[in-house]
């Protein structure tokens, strides 16, 4: 199975409030950014590589220059959802067809080759797409509606069925891009691209199980875990 690339790169890392946004941060000499194309970047499946940027993101044109493959850099968007619908349509203003479009954070380091070998091998044959996941390990509580007193406990939810959605997360460019422009007709934001699907009511995406260490850096605590396996994988001659 064939894809492109699409990788959304233009949040500001607020939560991690770092001086540059997170997947300009370096872990072994290599943005975080680099490490999260790294792994397609040497897949002779993709096609290409779509990258949605910051308006005059002064870090990425040094990143560029060192990566092995052309990118096609498109000024992303307010939301997520904005980011990666406005590379879509750079896509498809480009390529014939209706290709299969891989999208994951800039801000996912840690992806693997054989978390994608599974979720292509699962996704191939189910036309609605599909998502790398992981069940819920912990046990989950609703806080009571936050006041002025300490964070108590309002209810145990069930997790039994319930799982963390992870990228990549792989669909048709077309489907795909109709879902986006919908929600944002709609003025909503979905915040994976399988809630973009779930809500046009035409296709269930498939969950694959991807991997613990599959970490979206958002807060310090996720940094030095994200650097603490890209070392160890680095020394055991592992990493991409
Ligand atoms: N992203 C994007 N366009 C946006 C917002 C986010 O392309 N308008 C990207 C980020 O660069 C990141 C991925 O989407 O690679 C996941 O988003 P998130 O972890 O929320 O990153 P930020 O929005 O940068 O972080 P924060 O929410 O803490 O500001
Ligand atoms: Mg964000």
């Amino acid at each position: 199975m064939r894809y492109w690339l699409v990788i959304p790169a233009a949040g500001i890392g607020q939560r991690l409030g770092a001086p540059r946004p997170k997947q300009y941060l370096e872990i072994l000499g290599r943005s975080l950014l680099e490490w999260s194309i790294a792994s397609f970047a040497t897949d002779e499946r993709c096609d290409g590589i779509v990258v949605a940027l910051a308006p005059g993101d002064p870090w990425w044109p040094a990143i560029c220059a060192r990566l092995a493959r052309p990118v096609l850099e498109v000024a992303g968007g307010a939301e997520r959802s904005d980011s990666v619908r406005l590379a879509l349509e750079a896509l498809a203003s480009r390529v014939e067809g209706d290709p299969w479009v891989l999208v994951h954070d800039a801000a996912r380091p840690c992806v693997t080759r054989d978390e994608i070998d599974a979720l292509l091998a699962g996704v191939a044959g189910h036309p609605a797409g599909g998502l790398l996941a992981l069940p819920l390990a912990d046990t989950l509580k609703r806080q009571v509606e936050a006041g002025a007193g300490p964070v108590v406990v309002a209810l145990t939810e069930p997790r039994q069925g319930l799982w963390r959605a992870l990228t990549p997360q792989l669909f048709r460019l077309r489907p795909l891009l109709d879902a986006l422009r919908a929600a944002a007709r709609a003025g909503r934001a979905p915040t994976d691209e399988a809630q973009a699907i779930e809500w046009t009511g035409l296709g269930q995406p498939r969950l694959i199980p991807g991997a613990a260490a599959n970490i979206k850096v958002t807060t310090t605590a996720d940094l030095a875990l994200v650097a603490t396996i890209l070392a160890a994988r680095s020394a055991a001659g592992t990493a991409t």
